[in-house]
């Protein structure tokens, strides 16, 4: 096997808590070991199809570990297969194929392996690379927790913290004004921020895409709280959640992105069909991009630097167009082309699920 000269570190999707603390992992691997040359890919894909690439040293690598977002910047709109190159004279946008120039950018820099730190379309996105030739090794982060192939991703659990702490907070105002408070998480298709949000602030309601409520459930239920000492309620709703034989409610439409949807609203919805229906006094708050910002928790300083200092053996023994991921508590290397294109949803018997409906917590099914 060729020796490995040179290693290529790219971010793409949405940010997440952990991102530096796996760049750093990687890199510090990469440097420390026989002096292998590390270079960074700016934002993700476009940067690889733009030739944007800087060098990595020790110095670029040292004190980010603590550092939320990435150094490297990221993109959760652009792929290689369908790049946007603008608009045509009617308006039209153009698309075109851009593979060609990213083999080219890692051909013009040797970049010998390819480290992606990812989601599931980051991850499809390297499957025309791969067909090209390139050597890649992915790492899952995403607050969603919902990659297919490992239980546990990066960032995900500083984003439960940031949920759980707004619940929390929540519940003494919620408390005082014996109201409804609605709290809308990110996730997009998945419960498991929510789901463990809930769980960890002991909300009463908890909705998620997996199981579809019924507004009358939860309106049955508020309703049967009312008549306690203070009638309050905290509901940790996803942003993904949908009535029964209903849809998910969707924020915006984003034309460049190969994933153009982006959800959002249905906290506001649930709030006001519960206000609406029972007449208690409803408030909604959606915490947004909260969620991603800021500083990593300590597991995912953990998680992050583990994935990543594995994901250099890998490439160190050449296994290849891996994706380290955690299973039963062992790190493995599944196929990366094998968990592109799917989504980790929570399963309905999950124990979790168990756990919150043992202390009494509605789904709203
Ligand atoms: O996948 C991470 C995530 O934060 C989702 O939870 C959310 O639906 C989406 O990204 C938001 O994307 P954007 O940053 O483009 O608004």
């Amino acid at each position: 096997m060729k020796r490995i000269k040179r290693i290529g570190i790219l971010t793409g999707g949405g940010d997440c808590p952990g991102l530096n603390a796996a760049i750093r992992g990687i890199g510090k691997s990469a440097l420390y070991h026989d002096g292998i040359e590390v270079v960074g890919i700016r934002d993700g894909y476009q940067g690889l199809i733009e030739n944007r690439v800087q060098k990595l040293g020790i110095d670029e690598l040292s004190g980010i570990l603590t550092r939320g977002g990435t150094i490297l910047g990221t993109n959760n709109k652009c792929s290689p297969e369908k790049y946007y190159e603008g608009r045509d004279e009617s308006g039209t946008p153009l698309y075109s194929n851009a593979v060609d120039r990213c083999m080219s950018t890692v051909e013009e820099h040797s970049i010998d392996v390819l480290f992606v730190i990812g989601g599931d379309g980051t991850f499809t996105c390297t499957k025309p690379l791969v067909e090209a030739g390139l050597r890649c090794i992915g790492i899952p982060k995403t607050i969603d927790n919902d990659i297919y192939g490992t239980d546990l991703t990066i960032g995900f659990t500083t984003a439960t913290r940031i949920g759980t702490m707004a619940l929390d907070r929540l519940h003494s105002t919620g408390n005082s004004h014996h109201r409804v408070m609605v709290c809308e998480l990110m996730g997009r298709n998945a419960g498991w921020l929510t789901l463990a949000s809930g769980l960890a602030s002991g909300s009463d309601v908890i909705l998620i895409p997996e199981i579809p409520f019924d507004i009358d459930n939860i309106c049955a239920f508020v309703e049967s709280r009312r008549s306690d000492q203070s009638g309050f309620s905290i509901i940790a709703c996803a942003e993904g959640a949908r009535p029964l034989g209903g849809e998910q409610v969707v924020s915006m439409h984003i034309e460049k992105s190969h994933d153009p949807i982006r959800l959002g609203g249905i906290g506001r919805h649930v709030a006001t069909m519960i206000e609406e229906k029972t007449g208690i006094e409803s408030r909604t708050t959606t915490l947004g991009h909260i969620q991603r910002g800021g500083e990593p928790a300590a597991t995912d300083r953990v998680i992050a630097t583990t994935f990543a200092t594995a994901a250099f053996e890998l490439a160190m023994r050449g296994e290849f167009n891996t994706m380290v991921a955690l299973c039963d508590g062992h790190i493995e290397a599944k196929n990366i082309l094998d968990t592109a294109g799917k989504q980790r949803l929570v399963p309905k018997e999950h124990r979790f699920i168990r756990a919150a409906r043992a202390v009494r917590t509605c789904f709203g099914d």
